[in-house]
This record gives structure tokens, C-alpha cells and sequence, in this order.
């Protein structure tokens, strides 16, 4: 019972925030000697100061993309890439019904129209709902990469060119993770991260946004700047863009400060959290009755979440309570939500009546945003079992959680 000792004193498994150490306070005590907290200007106008720009340059190479952005926030980073796209009032934007509430509202505040669509058994978009759910108002597709996986970025994006829709990866849950070789984020024509405080890579607050096509790179600039477009990025991307009312999104040093370190540590975090997955996974895969959430590319998973499917949503409370009750930290809920169970989208509204794209509506949840328009969705999420692999865990927990599983699978399959 050691383990089961070690897991009952162990928190919530954190990622990034349980690999805070040393590089993280070397690089914030830097920003703090030398006083300069403003990413554009500090004591030397010649020489503006170093933090932000260095994870932009670092997450680009990373990314292997033209342009990172960095800004406030994950939300704050979506709503640029729809303003970067162009979308607005009158567009359609496709976003699975299983997503979290930025992805839903960063839509309705550019004034466009979330259309809702279902998931796969990857728990991300099911491709074949591109073609489904396109209408001539649609503009882009937005994927969320859901706790750690890719989603099948090929035939999404496949279904999404034949249509000429912008793709836009949210890939907040995954930084650090590949399909095909090739970094989510750098798939699409725009992708964005969090850096907020349950993150792989956190700063507390933050993200990022990351695109090669130079006029997105322009307009999300000019729109995380209040219209402006200042020498350091003048130097990166010439202007061609006009100027355009824009918001205050920007990153502060301290803030870079600590997701550069954190940044850094990504290859290290999904090494470790995959060499601890693969102690649960083969054990898994012998349970009959439970099926594995399917990943698309599984060399390019991060391993930080292990979701499995039980027959019924019944079976599924039966694993999630005995699992609790012997200390393996185990949700229904993991920071992502049924869309059209939310309270924004049972009233349809926006910060005022004129701006919410449902006002049209003769009734209201219309067809498409109640829990009925999602039979396959509501099933599979009914039915999942969650197992975090935090970056705190040992082998000894890893194999601890795979061996209550089997316990647990023995009384309940019988
Ligand atoms: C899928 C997804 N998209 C967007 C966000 C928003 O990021 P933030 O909290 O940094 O605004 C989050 C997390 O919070 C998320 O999980």
C-alpha cells in the first residue's frame, strides 16, 4: 500500500506547474534586476528587452512555423485568430460540441456563429462533420486537441481546404505534441496556446498564437496592440496591413519569463509522462469490455491523460468511484464541456442582445445547440474514464493506477 500511500498525498497532478524549479526563477529574477517588465521598451530604446521575444523566437523553431505571437491568454489567442482570419458577423465557424467555453465564446465576440458539431471516439472533431455541417456562411474550422493528442489533422484538414475554410488548432492542451511529425499548431493556418495554470507549459496566465501565412501574423499583431504594428515586429514582418481598432492583449517579460523556462521543459515533461503511460497502456489494452480512446498518432501523443470508454455511462460512475475511493485520481469532467449544456448557450446571449449571433432565432436552444443534435457526443462522454499521468507521478504510481484499474475491471465486469 506504499503507493496507494504516495497517491493519497499527492495533489492534483500538475504538469507544468509541479516542474517549476530553478530555470523558472533564474529567468523572472532576470526580468527583475534589470527592471523591465514591458515586452516593447525598457531602459535602452535601442534594445528592447529580450524575454518575450526569445519565446517567440523559441516557440517558432519549435513549431517549425513563420510567426509565434505571444499574448494574454489562450482565449485572448483565439479571438485574435478569428480577427487575423477575417471572420465576423455572418461567418460560420464549425466547433465541436465537446470543447472548452473559450472555443464557443471567442466565436460569438468576433459576432459570428458558432456551429456545433460532434466528436469521434479521439474525443476530438470527427472529420466527417466538416462536410456535414458546411453551409456558404461557413469561413473556418476550429480543432481542439483534447488533453495531450492530436486530433486526425489530415482528413480535417483534407475535408477543410476542398471548402476553403481557415483552420484554426486550439491547441492548448497540447503543446509538445506531433502528428506525422509535424507539431500541432503548424498544421492548420493559425493554432494557439494557453499557458494558464493547468497547463503542460504555464506562466499562471498567457498564450500564444502561431501561423505562417504573413498577413494573419500582421492583422493578430495589430489586434493584440490596439491597431499598432511596433519596429519589433516591423523587423520580423514588414507592414502591409492598414491599422484597425484592436484590443490589449499583450505579454508582460515576467510572464515570458516563466513560459520560456517552462517551454524548455516540454520535451523532458512528454518523455517522462509517455515512459509512464506506457507502464498503464499495454495493461489496459488486455481488459475486455473497456475500450482505449482511439489517438490518431500515437509517436506523437504527450501521454499526460489516459481515457478509456466503459460500456455505459452506469459502468462508467461504477469505475470512477472505486477508482476515487482507492486514491486514483480519476474525473468525468476535465477541463471540457458539452457546449450546449452551458449556460451562455441555453440563453443565447452576448455582453449586449444586438451583438448575440442567435438573435435571429425564432426559437431558442434552436436546432443544433441542444443536447438531442449530439446523440454521439453525449454518449461517448458519458461513457469516459479519465486517468491523469502528472509529471509527479513515479513508475510505482503509474503501476499502482494500472493495477487498481484491473482490480476494479475484475468486480465490475465480474
Ligand atoms: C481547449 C482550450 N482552449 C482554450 C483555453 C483557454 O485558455 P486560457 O485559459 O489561457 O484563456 C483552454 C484552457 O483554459 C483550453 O483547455
Amino acid at each position: 500500500m506504499n503507493s496507494s500511500q504516495s497517491l493519497r498525498a499527492r495533489p492534483k497532478p500538475g504538469l507544468g506547474a509541479a516542474a517549476v524549479g530553478v530555470e523558472e526563477e533564474t529567468l523572472v529574477l532576470d526580468v527583475l534586476r534589470r527592471q523591465e517588465l514591458f515586452r516593447y521598451y525598457g531602459f535602452d530604446p535601442s534594445r528592447p528587452p529580450p524575454m518575450v521575444a526569445t519565446l517567440e523566437a523559441e516557440t517558432k523553431a519549435y513549431l517549425d512555423v513563420e510567426y509565434t505571437l505571444a499574448v494574454s491568454s489562450g482565449t485572448a489567442a483565439l479571438e485574435l485568430a478569428l480577427i487575423a482570419a477575417g471572420i465576423g458577423p455572418g461567418d460560420e465557424v464549425i466547433v465541436p460540441a465537446w470543447s472548452w467555453i473559450s472555443c464557443f465564446t471567442a466565436v460569438v465576440r468576433v459576432g459570428a456563429t458558432p456551429v456545433l458539431v460532434e466528436v469521434d471516439n479521439t474525443l476530438c472533431l470527427d472529420p466527417t462533420e466538416v462536410a456535414r455541417a458546411t453551409t456558404p456562411e461557413t469561413r473556418a474550422v476550429m480543432v481542439i486537441h483534447y488533453q495531450g493528442i492530436a486530433a486526425d489533422m489530415e482528413p480535417i484538414c483534407a475535408e477543410a481546404r476542398k471548402r476553403g475554410l481557415v483552420v484554426i488548432e486550439d491547441c492548448a492542451e497540447a503543446p509538445g505534441v506531433f502528428y506525422r511529425n509535424r507539431a500541432v499548431g503548424a498544421w492548420g493556418d493559425i493554432g494557439i496556446f494557453s499557458f494558464q495554470h493547468n497547463k503542460p507549459v504555464t506562466a499562471g496566465e498567457g498564450g500564444l498564437l502561431a501561423t505562417s501565412n504573413p498577413r494573419f501574423y500582421e492583422r493578430a499583431v495589430r489586434a493584440h496592440d490596439l491597431g499598432q504594428y511596433r519596429p519589433v515586429h516591423v523587423a520580423v514582418k514588414p507592414p502591409t496591413e492598414p491599422s484597425f481598432s484592436g484590443g490589449q492583449y499583450r505579454m508582460s517579460e515576467l510572464t515570458a519569463a516563466v513560459a520560456l523556462a517552462q517551454w524548455r521543459k516540454l520535451d523532458g515533461m512528454r518523455a517522462r509522462c509517455r515512459a509512464l503511460q506506457s507502464c498503464v497502456l499495454p495493461r489496459l489494452e488486455k481488459l475486455t469490455g473497456i475500450q482505449l480512446r482511439r489517438i490518431p498518432d500515437p509517436s506523437g501523443d504527450f501521454g499526460y491523460e489516459i481515457y478509456f470508454f466503459a460500456n455505459d455511462a452506469a459502468a462508467a460512475a461504477r469505475y470512477r468511484e472505486q477508482l476515487n475511493a482507492r486514491n486514483v485520481w480519476c474525473q468525468q469532467r476535465t477541463g471540457t464541456y458539452p457546449q450546449y449544456r452551458r449556460e451562455y448557450v441555453i440563453n443565447g446571449l452576448a455582453a449586449h442582445p444586438v451583438l448575440s449571433p442567435f438573435a435571429d432565432f425564432t426559437t431558442w436552444p434552436a436546432k443544433g445547440y441542444r443536447a438531442e443534435d449530439f446523440p454521439k457526443t453525449e454518449d461517448l462522454t458519458a461513457r469516459f474514464v479519465a486517468l491523469p499521468i502528472g509529471w509527479a507521478y513515479s513508475v510505482e504510481d503509474a503501476d499502482y493506477i494500472a493495477a487498481c484499474v484491473e482490480a476494479v475491471h475484475a468486480e465490475i465486469q465480474g
